[in-house]
Formats: structure tokens, sequence, C-alpha cells
């Protein structure tokens, strides 16, 4: 195990740069985000007596200014969070939803997407964002399990956003991608995002201070909540104010299973990419046995074991608030069994082989009547843990802006009439179709994995649907595999989500030949993508100091901060 270990790193590290650039190691508290400075914010804010869910929302704000491609207050996500003192997790889905006047028509006969750049109508412009729910989010985090006040909270975000910050090599890159569209809008057409470009945010600054002083409804409602309205309307959208008055988080039971030894817990639908891998962990278990080697076996096995879970999210995934899901019946043991028979046997098999539909009278529930993305971990010295992704979907989100803030397009995750799969490959079935107030189908898998009762690890992902995989492999190579933090994230990964029926390995973490060989070997078709997501984790070391080895992703550039 050990020596996979070194080989893994050596290899990565030929394009990656050496893993403790990005990894560091703690003794009291630790924040790995994929921005150093947002990872400081969230420290500067633990330093002042802040715990862990303080420094997370600390942490998202920060992340919200600095990079506005991957999330922000137009955006949502969720937060998995472990309370030290009663052992309790709980689950916040903070997800965007669709407005009141959303149909499940509403993007019917998109078919092609028009040239360029996440062009269609649920990734650019007023339909194709949904009802914000980040600040909803960040003011239950820090009132349900926060320390501080919210204004302590927003003050490091406040700052960079007033006093400006250096523009990023992955903001600056995707500024670039995006270039034509930034230019549309009134105000990220006046950004200058070339790599150390010092860039101020006056008019989020502003909302920031709004935020602090009168906390979440100065967004949802008033003068902010008015501008939002009149610039999604403006920009073809359906949001009206009363979307946003209405809008709520809500807790959820996470979903755990136990696999190799561990407790693994994450997230539940909406999203499901949490059940994708709790299904594959156990798939993997008969399939490979308990103790699995790193190498082209587990690898293989480990591909297989997607493609059924990536076919139950097509039929089966939608809102638990408006369709019922059958999670007992598709993590049934006589399923898993049958799904592990096909993982474990050395072939490459069809998703089709895995497709097992769940015995069960579905129905829809009724409709209530009122009823870009990055991942951060955060330990403080008592031992809470916040798990939380967040994001705006594609980069800049739907690529317009309402009083500073960068409305998500997070309508993309819904699925379309028509069969049309959405900016990651995936195809959605019809229960995931838009409706009233529906939130989409995720992937974000914010996870902590517990070892005889006390967390171990805490580890998520942005990169859409590779977020799941990418979170599991990363888990595996610390709880498996022996890796530090550092390792494990520069390590190479896979990715296999059933359709396209390709195997997925990354351009800038390459797998040694003679594994691209071997996986050849099983019948496997590789494609190379870039890269298969972006992951943060920290493990937290059962040994008396109380050790926290923390990592940020290499392919995002971030670095954990802590002490
Ligand atoms: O919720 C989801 O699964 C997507 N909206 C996440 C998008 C994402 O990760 C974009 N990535 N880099």
């Amino acid at each position: 195990m050990a020596s996979w270990a070194v080989s893994a790193v050596l290899i990565a590290g030929l394009t990656l740069g050496s893993p403790t650039e990005h990894s560091a190691g703690f003794t009291h508290e630790a924040v790995a985000a994929d921005h150093f400075e947002a990872s400081k914010a969230g420290a500067e804010v633990l330093a002042a007596g802040g715990n862990a869910a303080d420094a997370a929302a600390a942490t998202m704000l920060a992340l919200g200014v600095i990079n506005p491609a991957s999330s922000g207050l137009g955006g949502g996500g969720f937060a998995l969070y472990y309370c030290a003192k009663d052992g309790s997790l709980t689950f916040l889905d903070f997800r965007e939803r669709a407005p009141r006047a959303a149909d499940p028509g509403m993007f019917d006969g998109e078919g092609e997407r028009p040239p360029g750049p996440a062009n269609a109508a649920s990734q650019l412009g007023g339909l194709a964002a949904g009802v914000p729910g980040e600040p909803a989010g960040i003011q239950a985090l820090v009132d349900r399990f926060g320390t501080l006040p919210l204004r302590e909270v927003i003050a490091p975000a406040l700052r960079l956003a007033e006093e400006g910050f250096a523009v990023s090599e992955a903001l600056s890159k995707m500024g670039e991608a995006f270039d034509v569209q930034l230019r549309k809008d009134t105000v990220m057409s006046k950004w200058d995002l070339r790599p150390g470009a010092i860039l101020k945010r006056p008019a989020l600054a502003r909302v920031l201070r709004a935020f602090a002083e009168k906390g979440a409804r100065a967004i949802y409602g008033g003068v902010i909540g008015q501008e939002m309205v009149t610039s999604v309307q403006a920009h073809g959208g359906i949001m009206t104010l009363n979307d946003l008055n209405a809008y709520r988080v809500r807790t959820r039971v996470p979903l755990e299973s136990n696999a190799f030894g561990y407790r693994w817990v994450t997230a539940p639908p909406p999203s499901a990419g949490g059940f994708t891998m709790i299904q594959s962990l156990s798939i993997l278990e008969q399939a490979v046995g308990e103790e699995p080697e790193f190498g082209a076996p587990l690898l293989h096995a480990m591909a297989e074991s997607w493609k059924g879970p990536f076919l139950d999210r097509q039929r089966y995934f939608g809102d638990p608030d408006q369709v019922i899901l059958p999670i007992e019946g598709m993590l049934s043991p006589s399923r898993i069994q049958k799904r592990a028979a096909l993982a474990g046997d050395g072939k490459v098999h069809p998703s089709s082989d895995y497709d097992l539909p769940v015995e069960w009278t579905g129905r829809t529930a009724t409709t209530p009547d009122n009823a870009g993305t990055s991942h951060l971990c955060v330990v403080d010295a008592e031992g809470n843990v916040a798990s939380v992704t967040t994001t705006v979907n594609l980069p800049f989100g739907a690529r317009f802006t309402a009083g500073g803030i960068v409305m998500n397009d997070e309508m993309d995750d819904f699925s379309r009439g028509g069969g049309d799969a959405n900016a990651f490959g995936l195809v959605g079935g019809h229960r995931n179709l838009p409706g009233a107030w529906k939130r989409p189908v995720s992937t974000m898998s914010p996870t902590i994995v517990l070892e005889g009762g006390d967390p171990a690890l805490c580890v998520g992902a942005s990169g859409g649907s590779r977020i799941v995989t990418a979170t599991q492999q990363v888990a595996m190579n610390v709880l498996l595999h022996g890796m530090t933090a550092g390792e494990a994230v520069a390590a190479p990964r896979i990715h296999h989500q059933g359709v396209p029926g390709e195997l997925r390995t990354e351009e800038v973490a390459p797998l040694r030949p003679e594994l691209r060989n071997a996986l050849r070997a099983f019948g496997h078709r590789i494609e190379p993508i870039h890269n298969v997501a972006n992951v943060q984790t920290i493990r937290i070391e059962r040994t008396p100091e109380h050790r926290l080895d923390a990592a940020s992703d290499p392919r995002k550039g971030g670095r954990p901060a802590g002490r």
C-alpha cells in the first residue's frame, strides 16, 4: 500500500507540483478551501473564537468574493455539520430552487445547443437562474451552530470586496473562456481578470454590508431583492419577489452507510452524489473484498460500480420534497449483490447490464403550496467539522449580475422533456423536470467519514458529475491506501458515469502506463479529459496531539490554513 502511495505521488507530481505546496499539518484547527485567501478568511474567524460553522460561513463568503466563477450569494449549496458536543450530524440543503412559474416544458426543444460556451436557455440568462439559497444557507449555518455574530463572520469577505484581492490563475482562465459573455454584463465587463490584477467588488460590498446589518432577509427582499428580480426579469427570467421571500433552507437527514470499516455520512437527495458513493462502496466491498489493494482490478471494479447508481439517478431522482424516492429499494441487498457480481467478474459491461428497476409503486407527491462550485472543509479545536459544497453551477453561473451578485444557472441541473443531457452529460428523468419551487438534482457530495464514532475525514469536491467519483477516490486513497491528504488529492483519478461509455482519465495527472494498459486489457475505452474534479480534504488523525492533515487540490491551486 505504501509503495503505491509513493508512486502515485511521483506520477502526479510530474504535472501537479509537489502536494506539499497545497497541503499542511495543523494541531488545533484547519480550513481547506480551493483558494488560499478563503482558507485564511476561515482561519481568521477561528482564531477570533469562532467555531467550524462560523469559519465555514466566512470561507464561503470569501470564496463568493474572490472566485465569482465558482460560487457566491447568487448560488446555493449543501453543508454537512458534525457537532462534537452531541455527536450529531446535520445536513443543511440550501440548494437553489426553481421559480414558482417554472414548468416542466420550459427547456424543451433545446435540442442541439447553440454554439459557444454554455449558451442554452438553461445555462445563460434569466431563465437559467434558480432562486439563490446561499444567503439563507449561510445564515442558517451561523444561527444553528455558530457562536459569532453574523457581522464578524462576514467581515473578512467584506474586507476583500472593499480593499480588493489578486485575481487567481484559476479565475483568470475561466474569465478568458467566458470573456465574450462577461463583456455583456454591466458589472463583470469592468473586471480586469488578468492573473495578479487587483479586483475590488464595491457593488457586492454593499450587499455584504446589508447582509451583516439585517441578515439574509436584506437579500431576499427590500432594495436588493427588488434589484435581483428586476435583473433576472430583464434577462428574460420569471423569478418574482414572492419566490425570493418564500425561499427556505431544508434540514435533512444525511445518507449514510458502513463500508470498509468506516461510517460514511454524506449528502441525501436532492443530491444523487452521496447515493452514488454509498452504493458504489457497498458494491466494491463485495466485488473486491474488504481490504482492496490499489491497482487495475480495483479501478476496473470501481468504474463498473458507478454505472448502476448513475442509471438509478437518471430513472428515480428528483426533489425529495416533491417526488418520493425509493432509496431503500435502490440500496436493497439483492440489488447490490447483483451489481457486485457484475462489477467483480472482470468484464466491462454495458450500462444496460446494470439496469435493475426497483420494484415499487412510485407516486408523485403533491407540490407544496408554500412551498462553477467549490468545496471546503473546516475542523475546529473542539472537534466540530463542516463539510460544505457551494456553487453557481457553470463558471460565472448564468453570466449576469444583480446588484453585484453573480446569478447561478442551476436550472441546467433539471432534466428536459426531450431527454437532452445537461452540461455534465447527465440525462435526467421526468422526476427531475423543472417545476414550481422544485430543487434540481445535484451531484454535490459533502462527506464526513467516521471511525469508531469519531470523524476521521472531511472531504468533498467541485466538478459536476465527477464530484462524487473524485470524492470517493480521495477518501479511499487516505482511508484504505494509507496516503497523506496531500498525496491522496494529488494522485491521478478516473471517472465513469455509465453514459457516455468511456472511462475518463486525467491529462493533468496521468495514470501510470501499466495501469492504463491493464484497464484497456479489461476492455475499457479510455478517454482522457483535463481533470476529474477538484477535491478538498482534512484527515483528522486520532493521535493524542489531534493532528489535522489538510489538503487543497493542486488542480485548482488552493492551499489550507490553520494553526
Ligand atoms: O449541483 C451540481 O451537481 C452541479 N451544479 C455542480 C456544478 C459544478 O460542480 C461545476 N463545476 N465545476
